[in-house]
């Protein structure tokens, strides 16, 4: 695997996260009921990742409708007006519509009318992403505040007859509003993103695009599934994400020790439990939410971080260590100082 591309400098105005928010479907969809349609079982599923359900979009209910649900809590707790929001950057690997861009319909949905929207698509690693880009975005003080949400709608894009891939994921949308930080208020210290496309074969959706066009008449043999290749991934998945907090923590002129909460993405206990053995971080220390979830790629950490937030896990002044892994290969870390 590659060094870490992007290794960001300072930016000119800190910023800093004003508000979060999340939103998932109503339909839980638990390992029990897997167990009814393709051979598996809940031990194997518990066992091997530690997710036990996750949530299904309703029939109608798309990416946009997560996402805009999110970002109206996250601008919520801001107290940030929709019509006042200059930036929306929604990151999904599951878009409304090829084109245009899902931020386009979120952007619609709550009324943000003098927002520039566009989406990023770096699979799991997508809001962090989203993050960098908004802090830059910021802090150049080209916008004033930027609406950053992680949005899936895993559950259109699974081969619901793969055992290997369809126990793994779930729908979900979270949220974040990224404002300049003027009295010292908590900031974001640092964001290490990087990319492998040398790997990009080991976690894909073949078809659909216009290397492979799909039609609804002519489905081409499940290519508009997502296809991995676990065993793989879950080997650069631990060493990626390891060295992506490391850098992120030392780009920060931190130490294990300052962080107060690890927010890994959310896609398998085994690879969290790899990454805190090896950063030294104490188990207690680290938000865990798969269980009631999935993988829900972009959406993960976002969704955990909104989570953390409401349910007191973080507090004023706390360092928070946020890092991602997912298709591309992409990674990428974050510290927030709360
Ligand atoms: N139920 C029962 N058995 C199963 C299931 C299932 N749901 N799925 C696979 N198996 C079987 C396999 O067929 C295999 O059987 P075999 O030995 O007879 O061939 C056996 O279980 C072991 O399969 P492995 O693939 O070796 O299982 P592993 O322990 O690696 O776990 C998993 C698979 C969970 C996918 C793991 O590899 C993983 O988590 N990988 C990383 C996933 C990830 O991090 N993705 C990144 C982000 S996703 C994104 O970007 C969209």
């Amino acid at each position: 695997m590659s060094e870490p591309a992007a290794s960001s400098p300072k930016e000119i105005i800190p910023v800093r996260i004003a508000g979060t928010g999340s939103y998932l479907p109503e339909r839980i969809m638990t390992n029990h009921d897997l167990e009814k349609s393709v051979d598996t079982s809940d031990e194997w599923i518990t066992s091997r990742t530690g997710i036990r359900e996750r949530r299904i979009a309703a029939e109608g209910e798309h990416t946009s409708h997560l996402a805009a649900k999110a970002a109206e809590k996250a601008l919520e707790q801001a107290g940030i007006d929709a019509a006042d929001v200059e930036l929306i950057i929604v990151a999904t690997i599951t878009p409304d519509t090829l084109t245009p861009a899902t931020a386009c319909y979120v952007q619609q949905h709550i009324g943000s009318l003098r927002a520039v929207a566009f989406d990023v698509s770096a699979a799991c690693s997508g809001f962090l992403y989203a993050l960098e880009l908004a802090r830059h975005s910021v802090g150049s003080g080209a916008f004033k505040n930027a609406l950053i949400i992680g949005a899936e709608k895993l559950s259109s894009f699974v081969d619901w007859t793969d055992r290997n891939t369809c126990v793994l994921f779930g729908d979900g949308a979270g949220a974040a509003v990224i404002v300049p930080s003027t009295n010292g208020d908590g900031r974001i210290l640092s964001c290490q993103l990087g990319t492998d496309g040398a790997q990009a074969e080991l976690l894909n959706i073949p078809g659909g695009g216009s290397a492979c066009p799909v039609s609804i008449d002519a489905p081409s043999d499940k290519l508009a599934f997502l296809a991995m290749q676990g065993r793989e991934v879950f080997k650069h998945a631990v060493n990626a994400m390891k060295k992506a907090a490391i850098d992120a923590i030392s780009a920060a002129g931190l130490t294990a020790k300052d962080i107060k909460l690890l927010i890994p993405h959310q896609a398998n206990l085994r690879i969290i439990d790899a990454i805190v053995e090896r950063l030294e971080i104490n188990r207690d220390d680290v938000f865990i939410n798969l269980d009631k979830y999935g993988n829900t790629s972009a959406a993960a950490v976002a969704i955990a971080l909104d989570e953390a937030n409401r349910q007191g896990r973080i507090e004023s002044g706390d360092k928070v260590l946020l890092v991602a892994f997912g298709a591309g290969l992409t990674w990428a870390s974050a510290i927030i100082e709360w």
